[in-house]
């Protein structure tokens, strides 16, 4: 066995040798790698020099475990200079690792980097949808134009272009690049990089972000150019639910510098300027949610290339923006991640050909086609498939047309993969095609953000693995830029669906650095009165339409702004997402505060001084979604009740659990952060309010005044109820329950804990049957209907095969991938970042065996287990650098170090006959 000790992984803020980074002090990361056991990292030595080998930080032998988020602490770094560094590790056992080595580039740190200018082609302003409200929007009677109706107001994306020469043998090249709309470069013909719709979606006016490429490949000696496509994006193009245009502007634009350095140490910059000019191309339009219109014969070859004639191109204009939005690009880039390749074409009665991928994805066909000069080729995107099996648009409702039109040039085999939309689909239904479809002629491209897979379930029950990957797809699908609700309908960042979603999507993927940047909008566009936006980023409808109706914030939504960042900090360790988000949650829980203890419902009539004291402590005053699509309430809708039912019905009791919890996590985040008032003071609060609420809405007999399965989960999860009263209140929902079949009837906001909530009041039993029903609302009704994401609605397909107008890929029901994990799959963080870790598999679910996987920052941690009648085999790897407690059978436990560890032992299956 190799007896030696290694550093490996080593990251910069979470990267590779990351480029074009602004962060005054990035974190640095490793991992260790060793056969042997019970490693620990004693100390570590860290040096960091500048390009020149000049040292800049030596940290000299540091007695620490740390090994994961070191912030640098050395001098000021310089915007451009490349810094290399390494590091070694001691162990405790004495060993000392040698260096490992890596390196960061910092990019452009202000505007004061920036010569270039922005620039804008001639075009014109794009048209303002006019506004509809979230009625308009979901009545039946909203009239949507027709795709040709549409066309006459959506422009088409622009192409410019600028020549520039290299005078001397090239050290290095870095572009610099940024634009309103989202855009795509090329470099002498060839493209530059491979990221999909940059910029990322962020709150653009006030953060927007430059991406920076290493093209020093990519220019010849001599005569270069350079070529950008900018199509309208989120910032200009139909966005969230109602199909909203010019949320940040109205007009494309470029930001580019060209920075080289020769051989002697001189350097040239070509930027953005009025020497670029431009031109539109091949496309028609492109919108995000409408689709893209591409018509071949208008290419014009080698655009991007020096010798182009672009004689009849236009000037461009440069216009005065403020620069003091921008900052580098941070987390991870939108990329092609996967191709799929059809499972069938098949042939409708009108000719039209549909093509299954047999899965629900993010993203857009590449299909090469055969077809006459002319010919107009249609590509429709869609979810399901109705109840006879025929093509069924599910996405309703204003510029939600997911439709590309392609007009071919007629020579030979053309490839069209449309290049600025993206679609929510799993079936393609294509119009105007003469020759049958060859499956192998198309692929679906699936896109999202590039983040690397940690987590992996698995277990005996094959539909329970099916719902985990169903939940993995949600995930990926719905993590494209931001973190949204659902890739077709809205593509919002809503911070309730993250919020419930947050801890499996910690377990699935490294998620880390894509929600700190998504937090960083949260932030910039909190409301000055400390108000946080539903959904991120958000755009100037939203404010517009929501202040009217008084609901700019939701409970259990702007809560997102205290769960989410605890929520990364327990699963990553890294203690920046708090301290970057205290402020923020702190005003968000000045503005609840201020309403509870201000404001009483308008139907209380009470005037007894007792009640009207405790209604300070309740945030029973508001709009608030509350426990947002609860089954029932769904089932039973009609034109006079909606939805909304859900929210009207339980919105008190919801948002006086969420102020509980989010004033408990803020007192624990004080303290941590070493705001010891602080943290008395919420501790307190939390006291009171858990008080108020069981004297105001529980009965002697445990029965709470909103009776419904989320409620009691709430209040038992969220600690509102007296130990006295809480075995009453979990039998009145264990009652619910039973009198519902043993089915759930939970909203987003319960959902989460309900299994949690049902195994820790000894409803186990209770539990296993909700996870293993298979009529509806269940997770496995889905599965067993063919499901391959997480749907929105759990009768989105009615028991009779009737398919609704709904999304099919929601994550937040997909919340129970975080149960899976720690339950049947074992895995529980119990410090930071898992730093140490729990290892309690739960074997009594009603599995013969489960597997949990996580790649934690300190490498892979894993639990899997294997029931032999009554004897359960367990196998453990912990990683280098951590310690666990192995718990048997719920008693037993053990201390283990890193290493591969075994356990035999006796668990007498307790609930026998299932799975
Ligand atoms: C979205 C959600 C969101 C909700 C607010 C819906 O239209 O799709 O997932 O959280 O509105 O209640």
């Amino acid at each position: 066995m190799d007896k030696s000790i290694f550093v490996k992984n080593l990251k910069v803020e979470n990267q590779t040798n990351p480029l074009g980074i602004d962060i005054s002090s990035p974190r640095f990361s490793w991992m260790i790698n060793t056969e042997q056991n019970n490693v620990l990292q004693s100390a570590y030595h860290l040096i960091v020099a500048d390009e020149d080998g000049e040292e800049v930080w030596n940290t000299g032998k540091t007695d620490s475990d740390q090994s994961v988020w070191i912030p640098y602490k050395g001098p000021s770094l310089k915007a451009r200079k490349c810094y290399f560094w390494k590091v070694r590790i001691w162990d405790n056992k004495g060993q000392i690792s040698d260096w490992s080595k890596a390196s960061w580039e910092m990019g452009l740190l202000g505007k004061d980097d920036w010569q270039a200018c922005w620039i804008e082609p001639e075009q014109k302003e794009a048209v303002e949808e006019p506004f509809i409200t979230v009625q308009e929007m979901f009545s039946v009677g909203l009239k949507d134009k027709s795709l040709e109706e549409k066309a006459k107001d959506l422009r088409p994306p622009q192409l410019l272009r600028r020549k520039f020469t290299i005078t001397g043998d090239i050290k290095k090249a870095r572009l610099y690049v940024t634009s309103h709309g989202v855009y795509q470069l090329e470099l002498n013909g060839s493209r530059v990089g491979n990221n999909e719709f940059a910029p990322d979606f962020t709150a653009y006016n006030v953060r927007l972000q430059y991406q920076t490429y290493d093209v020093t490949d990519l220019l010849a000696a001599g005569n270069n150019a350079i070529g950008a496509v900018i199509a309208d994006g989120w910032y200009i193009g139909r966005i969230q639910l109602t199909g909203h245009s010019c949320q940040f502007g109205n007009k494309l634009g470029l930001l580019l510098q060209l920075e080289v350095e020769y051989q002697d140490g001189t350097t040239e910059r070509i930027v953005s300027d009025e020497q670029f000019v431009s031109s539109t191309g091949p496309w028609e339009y492109a919108d995000l949610f409408i689709g893209e219109k591409y018509d071949a014969r208008l290419e014009q070859q080698d655009w991007s290339c020096f010798e182009f004639n672009d004689q009849n191109w236009k000037n461009v204009k440069q216009v005065d923006y403020p620069l003091d939005n921008l900052i580098a690009q941070f987390g991870p880039n939108v990329r092609a991640m996967e191709e799929i390749l059809p499972l069938s074409v098949h042939c409708e009665t009108d000719g039209a050909q549909i093509i299954d991928f047999g899965q629900i994805i993010a993203g857009r066909i590449r299909i090469a086609i055969e077809a006459r000069n002319g010919d107009i080729i249609t590509l429709q995107h869609s979810e399901v498939l109705d109840k006879d099996g025929k093509f069924f648009m599910n996405i309703i409702g204003r510029n939600k047309d997911q439709t590309d039109i392609f007009i071919a040039k007629g020579k030979g085999s053309e490839v069209y993969e449309p290049r600025f939309v993206f679609h929510g689909f799993r079936y393609v239904r294509i119009t105007g095609l003469k020759a049958a479809i060859q499956k192998d002629a198309v692929r679906a491209i699936v896109l999202y953000s590039d983040m690397e897979t940690t987590g992996h379930f698995q277990c005996s029950d094959q539909r329970l693995n099916k719902l985990q990957q169903n939940i993995q797809w949600s995930q990926k699908t719905n993590m494209l830029s931001i973190p949204t609700d659902c890739p077709q309908r809205e593509r919002a960042g809503w911070t309730g669906d993250l919020q419930v979603f947050a801890p499996t999507a910690a377990f699935n993927m490294d998620v880390y650095t894509f929600l700190e940047r998504w937090l960083g909008d949260v932030r910039e566009e909190q409301f000055p009165d400390g108000q946080i936006a539903n959904f991120v980023p958000t755009g100037k409808y939203y404010v517009k339409e929501c202040s009217s109706m008084g609901q700019l914030s939701s409970a259990g939504w702007g809560d997102a702004i205290i769960i989410v960042p605890w929520v990364l900090y327990e699963r990553y360790g890294d203690v920046r997402v708090l301290e970057q988000n205290y402020e923020a949650m702190a005003k968000w829980l000045a503005y609840v505060q201020e309403k509870a203890e201000t404001e009483i419902p308008d139907s209380m009539t009470e005037t007894d001084p007792v009640v009207l004291e405790r209604q300070k402590y309740l945030w029973n005053t508001g709009f608030h979604f509350g426990d947002w699509l609860i089954p029932s309430i769904v089932e039973s809708a009609n034109e006079n009740t909606g939805p909304m039912d859900s929210a009207i019905l339980t919105k008190e009791l919801v948002a006086t659990c969420f102020y509980a919890n989010s004033a408990l996590l803020f007192a624990k985040i004080a303290e941590l952060l070493g705001d010891k008032e602080i943290s008395q003071t919420y501790y307190t609060l939390n006291k009171r309010i858990r008080k108020a609420f069981e004297k105001e809405y529980i009965e002697s007999n445990g029965r709470i005044s909103a009776h419904f399965q989320g409620i009691y989960i709430l209040a038992l999860q969220m600690n509102m109820v007296s130990s006295e009263k809480r075995p009453l209140v979990a039998a009145q929902l264990a009652q619910l329950i039973k009198d519902n079949d043993h089915k759930l009837d939970t909203g987003f906001l319960s959902v989460p804990y309900l299994m949690d909530v049902l195994c820790a009041e000894g409803y186990e039993d209770i539990a296993y049957r909700i996870l293993f029903q298979t009529d509806c609302p269940s997770w496995l009704y889905e599965v067993e209907r063919g499901a391959t994401t997480i749907w929105e609605s759990w009768s989105a397909i009615k028991k009779d095969g009737t398919v609704g107008h709904m999304s099919f890929n929601h994550y937040a029901f997909g919340c129970i991938g975080d149960w899976l994990y720690r339950e049947p799959g074992g895995i529980k963080h119990s410090s930071p970042g898992y730093k140490h870790s729990i290892i309690e598999p739960n074997v009594n679910v009603g599995l013969s065996s489960a597997k949990a996987v996580l790649k934690t920052g300190y490498g892979i941690l894993s639990s899997a287990w294997e029931r032999n009648n009554d004897f359960i085999k367990l196998e453990v790897k912990i990683p280098p650098n951590t310690t666990a407690t192995v718990i048997l059978h719920g008693e037993k436990r053990v201390d283990i170090g890193s290493g591969t560890h075994q356990f035999h032992y006796e668990s007498p299956s307790v609930l026998n006959g299932r799975a």
